[in-house]
């Protein structure tokens, strides 16, 4: 392993010779053409004959300190180009309210693409998929209930319609006609699997693309390789590709494709490298030879190629995506992928760039090695405060009352957690039947009584569970919003009690209503105080049940001296953790939940560590801290160096039917 001043040299002057072939490519800006032949059946790029190799990444699943890292080993496997969705809601969290900047900065994502050498294939929504929360779709587009999503829906097409005078004005100047790097646009995505089939919303978006981004840049849908799919994804104008898997017949989906486009370019926008996983389902692989033969072939077609992820990255925060029947994806979005979640190398990356070099050139020179981890080992969490002790702070402008619950999005909460109160209208000493008769608990409501944990209810697995408690006790349901769908019909995925709860027979009312903030907490809870030094009684909480109340924890580590690479990466492990959300120096790096797998490390990227001060983590438990009522086991998490993104599944799968039906998978 090189010294990182080696390292940085290498960069540089790769970088710098990268940087004069580009500037060789921008010195006629109008020499500049991107185009379909369909003479020839293929691309011209500046009129030659042109093919791409490219690979997917998207920068709002990488940090943008790692940016140019992925892009640079990206480079060197041999692709000549990348590409990427935009998630509407990653950039208007809000409505009007945008960001593009760091993380978000899509502009600087593309430039550096550019500044390498690689070329830009753009997915600009306003749907993208991807395994995200509600397809990249923003919530707040939920606020009129009725909406139809990805249809002529006069609300949704002006909301649409807004983003793209906020987005596109932004793309033009990096198309390749402009000087950019950006060669082709992609509009919706495979919408031709979505039920409404709606060809005025397809033109809409044709005119809109076109308006923003001019006549000459090339537009182009992606579809499976269906018959039916092709026909209500395509539209005249708007070049038609498709997407399929190794193992997939290359000759039958490339005639559909034909179907299609009789002539122009063959184009696989996503061969699957990987494919995505979910809670409670086993870590989903495919062999490197799966995809290098199938790759070999595509090239030997001479078609152009999308390797789908070229690097996935992670699902930081609350942004993860879920499938219908509900079934939410994990934190980590590895994929499989030629480079892993953490930017390394793998066989995988080696194989595939054996196989490109077969067909097309391969830069020279040494590739970025995998980065360094650092195991910096266990670390002690005192107890702070439970959510419900904490409430002052999470929803400091006190709790919304309603007589039946409300949603989230009536709240105005998009993401994370909203605690539901009322009080028991009747004594239930003997266990009485809490309920959510319409499976309208979205997603996962953590359940006490008088602060004593009864359970907890989840959708689509558990919707009655005895309580007990005295007449007007309090019952509090802290609701998770674990993610919402990303595909299909069910993409109005509304979050929190949708529906009412039923005591016995009869239906609980009078509610108070608290959207936390639990951003805005994470960062003040200095000021907390803890309970001792690590050993944690908890004698009232925990009863005779398996739960502990929700609860945050916090604990310093420190990055040791004397070692100069330091900080590195690591990854934070739960041992005896059960479910939760976990900050390191209020950075949100996601959803841990060993206790359902097969996920059980958190990457924690190197940027987010200092030196300077104690690295605070802070972890919000929802369902059972390792910390037991003999006060013995200590709250422990450790920083370790190597991943576990693919643990055998422990937890009972009894009601794993409902996962193995996931449409996902037979959408081809
Ligand atoms: C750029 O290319 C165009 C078209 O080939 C040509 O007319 C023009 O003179 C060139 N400009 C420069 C500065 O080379
Ligand atoms: C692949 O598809 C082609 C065209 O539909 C067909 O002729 C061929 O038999 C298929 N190959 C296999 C192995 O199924
Ligand atoms: C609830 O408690 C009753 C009485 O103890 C018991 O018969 C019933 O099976 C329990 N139901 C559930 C869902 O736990
Ligand atoms: C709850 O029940 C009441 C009375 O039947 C009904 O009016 C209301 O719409 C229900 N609320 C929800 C969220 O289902
Ligand atoms: C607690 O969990 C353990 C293991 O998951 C299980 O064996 C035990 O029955 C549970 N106890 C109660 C009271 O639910
Ligand atoms: C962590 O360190 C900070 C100072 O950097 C201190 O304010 C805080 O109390 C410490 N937290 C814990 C849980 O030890």
């Amino acid at each position: 392993m090189g010294t990182p001043g080696v390292l940085v040299r290498f960069l540089f002057l790769l970088l710098a010779q990268l940087l004069l072939g580009s500037a060789r490519g921008l010195h006629n800006a109008s020499q500049r053409t991107f185009e379909i032949s369909y003479d020839q059946n293929c691309f011209l790029k500046d009129g030659q004959r042109f093919r791409y190799i490219s690979g997917s990444i998207h920068y709002f699943r990488i940090p943008c300190f790692y940016w140019k890292d992925r892009l640079l080993k990206m480079k060197m496997a041999g692709l000549n180009a990348i590409q990427t969705y935009v998630p509407w809601n990653f950039h208007e969290p809000r409505p009007g309210q945008y960001q593009f900047s760091g993380d978000s900065d899509v502009e600087h994502f593309i430039q550096l693409a550019h500044e390498l050498g690689l070329l830009v294939i753009l997915r600009a929504g306003p749907y993208v998929c991807a395994e995200w929360d509600m397809g990249g779709l923003p919530a707040w587009l939920l606020e009129k209930e009725s909406i139809v999503l990805r249809s002529s829906d006069p609300d949704y097409l002006a909301a649409v319609d807004k983003w793209l005078g906020v987005l596109l004005p932004k793309m033009k100047p990096l198309l390749y006609q402009n000087g950019g790097p950006i060669i082709t646009v992609q509009v919706e995505n495979e919408y031709g699997s979505y039920f409404t089939c709606d060809y005025d919303y397809l033109r809409f978006l044709q005119k809109r693309f076109r308006y923003h981004l001019g006549d000459k840049v090339v537009l182009f849908t992606t579809d499976g390789v269906h018959e039916k799919l092709l026909q209500c994804g395509s539209l005249q104008g708007l070049y038609a590709t498709v997407d399929f898997g190794p193992g997939s017949n290359i000759t039958a989906a490339f005639l559909l494709q034909r179907n299609s486009e009789p002539r122009g370019p063959l184009v696989n926008s996503e061969f699957y490298t990987g494919w995505l996983d979910h809670w409670g389902q086993p870590h989903s692989t495919v062999t490197t030879e799966a995809v290098t033969s199938s790759l070999h072939n595509i090239l030997a077609w001479g078609a152009n190629v999308n390797m789908y992820m070229f690097t996935g990255g992670t699902n930081f925060a609350y942004w993860n995506g879920a499938n219908t029947p509900y079934a939410a994806q994990p934190t980590s979005y590895d994929y499989d992928a030629p480079l892993s979640e953490a930017g390394d190398l793998t066989e995988k990356y080696f194989a595939v760039r054996d196989i490109i070099q077969k067909f097309a050139e391969v830069p020279e020179g040494p590739i970025p090695p995998s980065t360094p981890k650092f195991a910096y080992g266990k670390v002690a969490l005192k107890k702070l405060k439970t959510v419900e002790e904490a409430l002052d702070v999470l929803c400091p402008s006190g709790p919304i009352k309603s007589l039946y619950p409300l949603t989230f999005i009536q709240v105005k909460q998009y993401f994370g957690f909203v605690l539901y109160r009322t009080t028991l209208p009747k004594d239930c000493s003997d266990p009485t039947l809490l309920s959510a008769p319409l499976n309208g608990v979205h997603d996962r409501a953590y359940v006490s009584v008088d602060q004593v944990p009864q359970g907890v209810l989840e959708r689509n697995r558990v919707i009655i569970l005895n309580i007990t408690g005295k007449a007007g006790a309090t019952l509090d349901l802290l609701v998770e919003n674990m993610g919402r769908v990303n595909y299909g019909r069910y993409n109005n995925d509304f979050k929190g009690l949708i529906s009412n709860l039923t005591l016995g027979p009869d239906i609980l009312t009078d509610w108070m209503i608290f959207p936390l903030n639990t951003e805005d907490a994470v960062e003040h809870l200095g000021g907390w105080g803890g309970h001792g030094d690590g050993h944690y009684v908890e004698a009232r909480a925990r009863g005779s049940s398996n739960y502990t109340l929700p609860a945050f924890y916090a604990g310093n580590f420190s990055i040791p001296s004397g070692i100069p690479q330091l900080p590195q990466d690591t990854f934070i492990h739960f041992p005896g953790w059960t479910k939760g959300q976990v900050w390191i120096n209020g950075f949100n790096l996601g959803r841990y939940w060993p206790a359902r797998g097969p996920q059980m490390t958190l990457f924690v990227p190197q940027h987010i560590l200092r030196t300077s001060a104690p690295n605070t983590i802070v972890v919000l438990e929802l369902e059972r801290a390792p910390c037991g009522s003999d006060g013995l086991d200590l709250c422990l998490v450790e920083l370790v160096d190597k991943p576990v993104i693919s643990a055998a599944l422990t937890y009972d799968r009894g009601s794993a039917e409902l996962l193995s039906k996931d449409p996902w998978l037979d959408r081809v």
